[in-house]
């Protein structure tokens, strides 16, 4: 039996993912990098910084930025990407994501969030759900990103249930690796790319039973 669900935010609670492509994209384009949509795959779910090191080195710079360039370039992103958040609502929010929450509400089951977005509070604040979720794992915590498990332990100690009493939901490959390294049910929420591993998949949450999902 199940206690909690555990969600990844960009690309589970909302399509954020498309704007950190334009932000990264635009960033890219000015240090002549190219950033397609299949490279973009492998940023998903990475830290800031870790994402423009993969930038980096995706277009043999590695070595071209001190890192006080780099943390430029990285809060250069993200004034881009926040510009781009502005205009989020509620209407945001990926289908059946209101829904599922309410129905967890109702049902007693706390939800918390796991996500590598130092944005995700603000992100959550315009989409109109904030309140709905028990615990936000702060990543400026983190020892480790994803796949690395830590931060969905974490999640599971803000819910004060065990790892393996969640249900855990990603877009990324690095969010899956993470959800089954710690025994966490993985629910995989496709986008394109085939996810590995995760214990079950789906398009949009309104294809999930929350009562079946319990009783993984
Ligand atoms: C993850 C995204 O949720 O958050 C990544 O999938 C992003 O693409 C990471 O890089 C960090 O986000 P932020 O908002 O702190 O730059
Ligand atoms: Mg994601």
């Amino acid at each position: 039996m199940k206690k909690g669900f555990i969600f990844d935010l960009d690309g589970v609670i909302t399509d954020t993912a498309k704007y950190h492509f334009i932000a990264w994209r635009d960033l890219g384009t000015e240090i002549g990098v190219d950033v397609d949509l299949k490279f973009n795959e492998q940023l998903k779910g990475i830290s800031r910084m870790d994402s423009l090191d993969r930038i980096l080195a995706h277009g043999g710079k590695e070595n071209d930025f001190t890192l006080d360039q780099k943390e430029a370039l990285a809060a250069k992103k993200n004034t881009h990407y926040v510009e781009l958040l502005q205009s989020l609502t509620p209407a945001d929010l990926l289908p059946g994501v209101k829904e599922f929450l309410d129905q967890a509400s109702t049902k007693g089951v706390p939800c918390a969030i796991a996500s590598a977005s130092k944005n995700a509070p603000f992100i959550l604040e315009k989409l109109g759900v904030k309140d709905q979720f028990a615990g936000i794992v702060d990543p400026a915590t983190l020892h480790k990103g994803k796949p690395d498990p830590e931060i969905f332990i974490k999640a599971a100690e803000l819910l004060n249930i065990q790892p393996e009493e969640a249900v855990g939901f990603e877009d990324a490959q690095a969010g899956i690796d993470g959800i089954k390294a710690c025994n966490m049910y993985a629910v995989g929420v496709l986008s394109g790319e085939p996810l590995h591993g995760a214990d079950l998949t789906c398009h949009e949450l309104t294809e999930l039973n929350m009562d079946e999902l319990l009783q993984k």
